[in-house]
């Protein structure tokens, strides 16, 4: 379940234009109800709204879609382990989606950086955001795992989630969107040397302490002031998030922020994932709305709509009375039959309805 901090604003986390459109009454009510507002028949009629929740709409599908498919095609035998496809999941996509959406609709300016591909699941799922907002994915990785560790990193080794760069460019030509992305081949502490893109959002995935030190000491620079940064292994096994001694990639972050004398908020959004906003950073509480949003998204989904369609649509109660009217008269069904037709029909919505927990 995501986690969202108790109180944020709204006017922190929704999109400028949706904003500019709701007056100050809507925006101070719980976020509950106006999550349940936004998708009302009413608000339905608004485009800023329309626009954001097509958006979100699209990505919901995609980011679990591509899990689907990538879970499917897991080695047999290596569930569980690390050379497992994907280690990121569609929710933390959705939270990254969203925010880049926000920095959007504020005209923030900058490309989007990953750093830590393995596979790529995240890849394909963060390119079709930037595909559809029209921003360069840079996404950087050795493609041969993680670095040398040290010995009290022991659960990572070196090789660690290694993908080649061909398997994560097939992997995005099938599920992504590979005209949006620029790969950077390397280690961080070479491979990044001399980056000069601007950035709205990096976006780390990179496990170990010293990783986020080479990426950050070389990008950090290029991180728009209004930008974010996020991050995965927020949190230890136990959920509880890192504090700056420890050596883990987000007090690689808290570090560089201090070092260059600028405040920082940490938000905590879920499991292993969150992120890192400084004073000026746009929408710092997007993530925190978002989980309102996704309870909605989430009966929208493929198995409800199955059983909606069936049931909403007329087709079905078309096509009998049609094959009626054409039967030959003698071998037109009797009433009892007829009704036995539309009982089978519920009985069918009533199976959908039972096998998908409806
Ligand atoms: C956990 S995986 C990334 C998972 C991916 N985001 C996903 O959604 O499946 C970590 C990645 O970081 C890369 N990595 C870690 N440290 C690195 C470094 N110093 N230089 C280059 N790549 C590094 C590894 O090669 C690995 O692909």
């Amino acid at each position: 379940m995501p986690h969202y901090p108790r109180s944020f604003s709204l006017e922190q986390a929704l999109p400028r234009d949706i904003l500019h459109d709701c007056g100050a009454d809507q925006l101070h009510v719980h976020p509950v109800k106006f999550a349940n507002w936004m998708f009302s028949y009413e608000a339905s009629g608004i485009p800023s709204i329309c626009r954001y929740l097509s958006y979100l709409k699209i990505m919901h599908e995609l980011a679990y879609a591509i899990a689907e498919i990538y879970d499917w095609r897991s080695p047999p035998g290596s569930h569980g382990k690390k050379e497992h496809l994907r280690h990121t999941g569609p929710v933390e996509m959705l939270f990254l989606a969203n925010h880049l959406y926000a920095l959007d609709s504020f005209e923030v300016a900058g490309n989007v950086l990953e750093c830590g591909a393995s596979h790529g699941y995240s890849t394909c799922v963060l390119s079709h955001a930037c595909a559809q907002l029209k921003r360069k994915l840079f996404v950087a990785d050795s493609f041969e795992g993680l670095p040398p560790t040290r010995k009290d990193q022991g659960f990572f080794v070196q090789g660690d989630y290694a993908a080649s760069l061909e398997s994560v460019s097939d992997n995005l030509t099938t599920l992504g969107r590979l005209d949006a992305v620029d790969f950077i081949k390397g280690f961080y502490a070479d491979s990044l040397k001399g980056f000069r893109h601007p950035l709205c959002l990096l976006w780390l995935d990179v496990d170990l302490y010293e990783s986020a030190q080479d990426v950050l000491s070389n990008v950090f620079h290029c991180l728009n002031p209004a930008g974010i940064i996020a991050t995965h292994e927020f949190t230890d096994f136990h959920n509880h998030p890192y504090s700056i001694d420890e050596k883990c990639p987000p007090s690689a972050i808290f570090k560089m922020f201090e070092s260059s004398g600028l405040n920082y908020r940490t938000i905590h959004l879920m499991r292993y994932f969150g992120m890192i906003a400084g004073d000026n950073s746009i929408q710092p509480d997007s993530g925190a709305f978002l989980p309102f949003l996704l309870n909605k998204l989430d009966t929208m989904d493929h198995r409800s709509r199955q059983f909606q369609e069936l049931r909403q649509s007329n087709t079905v109660r078309t096509a009998f009375r049609i094959k009626n009217l054409l039967m030959p008269r003698q071998t037109r069904p009797s009433a009892p039959e007829e009704a036995s037709a539309v009982d089978a029909m519920s009985a069918a919505e009533l199976e959908i309805k039972k096998n998908n927990h409806l």
